[in-house]
């Protein structure tokens, strides 16, 4: 294929293979080749900074048998509302459907197996280096700021906060091996304008397509967009994100959930790596897409 190979995107770590935001999981998605471990960011109440994908721990730990009587209202026990010293007593496991006792993804690792807990962020990074630094191969930090509104209405300022750790660890330039994604557009804005922060930024998408002037405006202050499978294949949003100069990172490739009328993962793979091609990809399969680039993009970097 002609062109740059994409970015491989560790969506939050080998989570096909083993409890999605485990270092085992890093572990696993770094020695497949992975060119960036994402990271899904929440605050607890003590404002320590965890890497968990959901605002509540209901559908990933035993925080309803370890904590009875926490739950709010509406019967969830939320990060937000527990101290780190409290979520590192929690078992971590495979994520289950919401409200009950199924896997989500009923082929993936078990839930009776293996013993996981809930890094903070900065452990996350700290063996993410240590990886980088053992292997000699250096993988990238990914961390989104999930929910910042949220974590506003609880007084925490959670993008403030990551920044603080980034920095504290090398990550703050734009050539730095970390780019900084979020849903929030006001959010990833005052990020860029107010924070100042250099490292490169992706503006997450949902719902609908961009016009051309909102992708222009997004260029204003972010590198990249991160718009899901179905906003990307055969859309053209892709050459219109080129054309206001931003690079292009869909999530999320399962294959084990390919998108609805997918005919499969090669065609799949084949239609975002020819032509307007994305840049960058998440993928919950990392050994697939990196099988798949090299078969693809021998002798490209
Ligand atoms: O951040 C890219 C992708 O992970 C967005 O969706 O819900 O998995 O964080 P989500
Ligand atoms: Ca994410």
């Amino acid at each position: 294929m002609a062109g740059k190979r994409p970015l491989v995107i560790a969506h939050r770590g080998a989570s096909a293979y083993l409890p999605e935001h485990t270092l085992a999981g890093k572990a696993m998605a770094h020695a497949m080749g992975a060119d960036f471990l994402e990271q899904d960011v929440v605050a607890t109440r003590d404002g320590a900074l965890i890497v968990f994908h959901d605002l509540h721990l209901d559908d990933l730990t035993d925080v309803a048998l370890r904590f009875p009587g926490r739950a709010r209202a509406d019967g969830r026990h939320y990060c937000i509302d527990f101290d780190l010293a409290e979520v590192r007593q929690l078992a971590l496991t495979e994520r289950r459907r919401t409200g009950g006792d199924q896997p989500r993804y009923p082929g993936r690792f078990p839930a009776s197996a293996g013993r996981f807990t809930i890094p903070t962020l900065e452990e996350e990074i700290r063996f993410i280096q240590g990886l980088n630094r053992s292997t000699g191969r250096c993988a990238g930090i990914y961390p989104e700021i999930k929910a910042p509104a949220w974590h506003h209405e609880h007084g925490i300022d959670l993008a403030a906060l990551m920044l603080g750790v980034l920095g504290g660890h090398g990550y703050s330039a734009a050539g730095d091996a970390a780019i900084v994604q979020c849903f929030d557009g006001a959010e990833l804005r005052r990020v860029r304008n107010d924070l100042g922060c250099g490292l490169r930024l992706v503006q997450l998408l949902e719902g609908g397509l961009p016009t051309t002037p909102e992708l222009e405006a997004i260029g204003c202050y972010a590198e990249g967009i991160g718009p899901s499978l179905r906003q990307t294949v055969g859309t053209g949003l892709v050459a219109a994100a080129h054309r206001a100069s931003l690079q292009v990172h869909p999530y999320t490739l399962r294959l084990d959930a390919l998108p609805e009328g997918c005919p499969g993962f090669a065609e799949l793979m084949d239609a975002l790596c020819r032509g307007d091609a994305v840049d960058g990809l998440f993928t919950d399969f990392p050994d697939r897409v990196v099988q798949y680039l090299n078969q693809h993009f021998a002798g490209l970097s």
